[in-house]
Parts: structure tokens; sequence; C-alpha cells
């Protein structure tokens, strides 16, 4: 969101991933949102969040919903609320089944955050650490960022050093089957003189030590599988008491469509939008498929405007991949990049890029 700067008069355009993001813009009270993705379970949990945002009745009905996903409540709230207001595609997407025969819908009575790829990488994670008696929610009772560092270093770093433990992570597809795609495991590998378990490790070491616990909703879930209640609980903004009113009236802000990002842009004005947000989805670009990406993002961008995306690896992927005349349009804040790099509370990208549009 800092490095967004986000104005009244700014139109967004986003990859929607799981629509935490998209609806914590608002906060920041933007002009509009478009938020765009080629995975049609993303958005039907965007379109699920949005008819949350805009008919559940009050706060208390959406933290429980999204902010605890553990209620049975939630299901009767789903029926009543929700259902109505959804498209077919999104209904049958949420009354469907998972590939274990589970109703979508009932990942909110028991967990949501327990599912999908992430969810289950995390779920593995935490499995085999079990096998070697250590327990990732140890980190939680942590009362300082110096006793969490203490415990990362006694208790889950030498899970990395078990055999079986380097074995499986030097199995590509083992990672594969997790959510991250060859591309991405192939920049990971590089990324350090050790490979890939040294890389692994060192964003396991940055999420468990160099934010407080605290604060940081994205260690929660990592660790506790979900956001800490009560006392020491930490929530992405959308989710934020004091952000409710803001984010229910400005929710018609937001549209999301089941697009290409590129090709999204492709039907667009020239100089129409002034924030562009791309996640990690140009990991797995070609670079033909980068050099459109950034044609696109160049004619429909206006002065000024920002770029921000997050890599694997630790270096902006642009370099040598997107043509020069195109790249030298905009300014790389380097300087900033390497900052929101090392304060990005979420460690599991090596890099986090800033792209500004020079007049
Ligand atoms: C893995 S998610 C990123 C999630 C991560 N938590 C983050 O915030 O960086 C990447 C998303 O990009 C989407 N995606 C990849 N390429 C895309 C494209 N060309 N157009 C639209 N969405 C795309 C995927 O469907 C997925 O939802």
């Amino acid at each position: 969101m800092e490095a967004l700067a986000i104005t009244p008069d700014s139109h967004i355009v986003t990859i929607a991933s799981g629509g935490c993001n998209v609806l914590s813009y608002l906060t920041a009270d933007p002009a509009r949102i478009t938020a765009v993705d080629l995975n049609p379970a993303h958005v039907a949990y965007n379109k699920l969040k949005i008819a949350a945002a805009r008919h559940l009745p009050d706060y208390g009905h959406f933290h429980r919903f999204f902010g605890q996903a553990d209620d049975r409540a939630n299901l009767a709230a789903y029926k009543r609320y929700l259902r109505p207001h959804l498209d077919e595609a999104t209904r049958r997407y949420w009354e469907g089944r998972d590939m274990v025969g589970r109703r979508r819908i009932g990942g909110f009575a028991s967990n949501v955050y327990k599912r999908g790829l992430l969810g289950n990488f995390i779920t593995a994670a935490h499995l085999l650490a079990k096998v070697y008696r250590v327990d990732l929610k140890e980190v939680l009772a942590a009362k300082s960022v110096e006793e969490q560092s203490a415990i990362f270093e006694r208790r889950l770093a030498p899970v990395f050093d078990r055999k079986f433990v380097r074995w499986l992570i030097d199995q590509p597809a083992s990672l594969f089957g997790l959510g991250i795609p060859p591309a991405q495991y192939r920049a990971l590998a590089g990324d350090h003189p050790d490979g890939i378990r040294a890389v692994l490790k060192e964003r396991l070491r940055k999420l468990a030590c160099d934010f407080d616990i605290r604060d940081n909703y994205f260690a929660q879930q990592a660790f506790g599988r979900r956001y800490a209640r009560g006392e020491g609980s930490s929530l992405p903004p959308y989710l934020e008491p004091a952000n409710y009113d803001a984010v229910k009236d400005r929710i018609d802000r937001v549209e999301m469509l089941h697009a290409n990002f590129i090709e999204h842009l492709a039907g667009l004005p020239a100089a129409s939008r002034d924030r562009y947000i791309l996640l990690d989805a140009q990991d797995w670009m070609t670079d033909d498929l980068l050099t459109t990406l950034w044609t696109q993002i160049t004619r429909t961008a206006k002065p000024g405007a920002r770029v921000l995306f997050r890599t694997a690896a630790a270096p902006s992927l642009l370099p040598g991949r997107v043509p020069d005349a195109i790249l030298d349009r905009w300014d790389y804040r380097a300087a900033e990049s390497l900052d929101f790099t090392k304060r990005d509370r979420s460690s599991i990208y090596g890099g986090v890029h800033l792209y500004v549009l020079r007049d």
C-alpha cells in the first residue's frame, strides 16, 4: 500500500488472487479498482468477498466469515445474505465440491485458510515438522522478537538439516503439487549458492524472526493457521473493524473480471490507468509475454503511474527480457524496492519491485 501511494483519482488494475489486497486497497480511497484473474476459483472467491462486504448485516458477520472462517453460522449467513446476490457461476462454484468431495462453501465452517494450494503447502509443512516433534505454533507464544529468533534457531532451523526433509525439498515435484510451478522453482533454486533449501530456510527465518508476530497476520496464518484472536491479533486492512464502514461504502468501486491481465489491458484506451499490481504472475511468463504485457502497461499508463510486483527470486526480472526502449520509459525505484522487500512481512517472495512512469 505504501509503495502504491494510492490517491483519490487512482484507477487501479490488479490481479485478484484471494482478494484480501483488492478489498484492502479500498481503505486508501481510490476512484476505481479493476481486479482480473485467470483462475475461476479466485474469481469466485473475490465475488463472494464483494457480496459479503455489500450484503452481510454488520462487522460481526463479516469478521466471522473471513476473519475466523470456521463457524457453521457462516453457512447460514451464506444462504440468507449472500446466495441470492451471486451470479450462477459463483454460486455453482461455492456449492460444488472440491477434489476430495467436500462442498466448497463448507470451508467457512471449518477454517477455509487450511484449503487451497497455499493452505495445503502450510499443512504439509506443519505435518513434516510434527514428524520431528516440532510444533510450528511455538513461535506464536514468543513474547518478543528475540524470543522468536531463539525459537527459530533452536527448534525450526534444525528441521531443514534432516535427511528426509533435504531430500523432499530437493524434489521439484514435491513443491509443484503445493503451488510452486517449475519456472518459480528454478528461479528460487538459482537465488542462493546453496540452492533451494537455503532459500526456503531463509524465507522461513525472515517470517519467524524479522517482524513482531503480533503485527504480522501473514506469520499468524503460517504458524497458527488463523488470525490470532483477542490481544496480539493482526488483520489485513479490509478486515480491521476501523475500516469496515469505508470498505462497505466503497465496495461498488470494485469490478471483478475473469480475464487475462494482458488481454484486459489491450482493450483499454491509452493513458487511462494509474496503478498496476501484477503479484508474482510474471514469474511464469516468457520474454514475449513480458514484452506484450509491458507494451500494454506503457500504452495504458498515465504519467506518474506505478507498477508493483513481486518475484520469487530477488532481482527484478525485466532487464534483458523486455526491450530497453520500453523500460527506459520507467523509473525503477531500486532503493525503495530494496526497502519494501526488506519490510515485506509475508516473507515468501525474494523481491518487491516498484516502477514509476516518467513524465
Ligand atoms: C499465486 S497468485 C499470487 C498470490 C500471492 N499471495 C501474492 O499476493 O503475490 C498469482 C495469481 O496470478 C493469477 N495470474 C497469473 N497470470 C495471470 C494473467 N496473465 N492474467 C490474470 N491473472 C493471472 C493467477 O491466477 C493467481 O491468482
